[in-house]
């Protein structure tokens, strides 16, 4: 699909506080994320979203944050150590091709992809792995930001997300920019 890939860089701007006002963890995730949850973060960048997820679940929760940008993980891994929550935090190296989780096959709750899927070169495969590590039931929200994404880019991954196994459900929340919700079927 893509051939761009969100630079070191961005990730420290993706870090600001400000984008609070646009993009709040707690609003937009909030009302998915119970305490216990097992959450998938592909694309977690320097964990913007991963650390607010990591206290959202609790102790006895984890966020397995993938990416395929050392750097990006690197960050992360500081930041989460600094803010205690480094526990709570699996982090994994993805392939461009493949994420490799399958170690993680059932056991998700919650899969989240802000601003990923965009770049991903194969979201066939991207889409298939996210629907094994799912459990039956399980969430996946997708969030694309309608800058870089037409509104019929955007069904094109709806479509491809229901042959490959999603059911779209209704958001509990008003999400900015192009976003819905899957369940595993
Ligand atoms: C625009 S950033 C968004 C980061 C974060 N979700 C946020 O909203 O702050 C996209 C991230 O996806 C990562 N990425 C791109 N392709 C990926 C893939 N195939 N698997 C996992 N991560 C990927 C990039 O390295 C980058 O860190």
């Amino acid at each position: 699909m893509a051939d761009h890939v969100c630079p070191p860089w961005l990730g420290y701007v993706l870090l600001s506080p400000l984008r609070r006002f646009i993009e709040n963890p707690q609003t937009m995730l909030g009302p998915l994320i119970q305490k216990g949850m097992t959450i998938l973060e592909p694309g977690c960048a320097m964990g913007y979203f991963t650390l607010p997820m990591a206290r959202m679940t609790g102790e006895n929760g984890r966020v397995i944050a993938v990416d395929i940008q050392d750097r990006m993980l690197a960050a992360l891994e500081k930041r989460a150590n600094k803010a205690g929550l480094g526990d709570r935090i699996i982090r994994h190296k993805a392939q461009t091709d493949s994420m490799d989780i399958s170690a993680h096959g059932g056991s998700v709750d919650l899969a989240v992809a802000i601003h990923v899927v965009h770049e991903l070169k194969d979201p066939r495969t991207f889409f298939s792995e996210v629907r094994e590590a799912l459990k039956p039931g399980g969430k996946f929200l997708i969030v694309e930001p309608k800058g870089h994404v037409s509104s019929e880019a955007f069904d094109q991954t709806r479509s491809l997300a229901s042959v490959l196994g999603f059911t779209e459900d209704s958001l509990p929340v008003k999400i900015r920019g192009r976003s819905t919700l899957f369940s595993r079927k």
